[in-house]
């Protein structure tokens, strides 16, 4: 079976935890990335079970009107009652590196104010250390070199992702080779430097529930 069944099985099984708590009323976060785009396509078929949601990048958004769900500001409803979102390596302690599409500013958000967050990856995103995914790192454009000179200095080797803004107008830095031995030790540190908008770690709020999907089903953790 191909990584992408694996990934819509992923979010089927995440829309089947999804659905019994749904009410009309209900406002759902929406990540960004292949594996949410199946997400968003079997949502498509139960979206009057819902009210509509709150999108973590303009392309999830774009996507979710194509299908007929309704997009909210964050700061214009209730606190999301989930949060589905993919992952670039997910451990296990639920604990994750994001932000490969770039969205990482906006997921953390969505991740923080909604009441539980659902990741679901396939198999190939499990690991038992994080860090062979270059930690995405969210930088203000001004304090580039800045930045990066304090994420040497913590040990990292950033590469600026050439030819690409964040939807808040900010430039991403890649790290590589950072130790990420005390994710949530790292997560701080990161954050601490000036300039830095936020990091796709995220340890300090971990995944509430993972749904992983391998040949041979989905698997639920937390
Ligand atoms: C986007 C993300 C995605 O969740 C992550 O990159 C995984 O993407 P995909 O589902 O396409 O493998 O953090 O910023």
């Amino acid at each position: 079976m191909s990584q992408d069944s694996h990934k819509q099985d992923a979010a089927r099984a995440a829309l089947k935890h999804v659905l019994p708590e749904l009410t009309p009323r209900s406002i759902l976060g929406i990540g960004t990335g292949s594996t949410v785009n199946f997400f968003i396509e079997a949502l498509a078929g139960e979206k009057d079970q819902f009210d509509g949601a709150v999108a973590s990048s303009e392309a999830t958004a774009e996507r979710l009107r194509q299908h007929g769900i309704p997009v909210y500001d964050l700061n214009a409803v209730e606190p999301p009652r989930f949060y589905i979102d993919g992952a670039d390596e997910a451990n296990h302690r639920l604990e994750l590196i994001k932000g490969g599409g770039g969205a990482l500013t906006r997921e953390k958000i969505l991740a923080a104010a909604s009441e539980t967050f659902l990741c679901i990856i396939d198999e190939t995103k499990q690991v038992d250390m994080l860090g062979d995914f270059p930690l995405p790192v969210e930088v203000i454009p001004m304090a580039r070199s800045y930045v990066g000179r304090e994420l040497v200095r913590l040990g990292g080797d950033p590469e600026y992702r050439a030819g690409f803004t964040t939807d808040n107008g900010n430039i991403i830095l890649d790290v590589h080779h950072l130790d990420l031995g005390r994710p949530i030790k790292a997560e701080e540190a990161i954050n601490q430097i000036t300039g830095v908008v936020t990091n796709g770690l995220f340890a300090k709020r971990p995944a509430d529930r993972l749904f992983v999907a391998t040949a041979s089903g989905v698997t639920e953790k937390g």
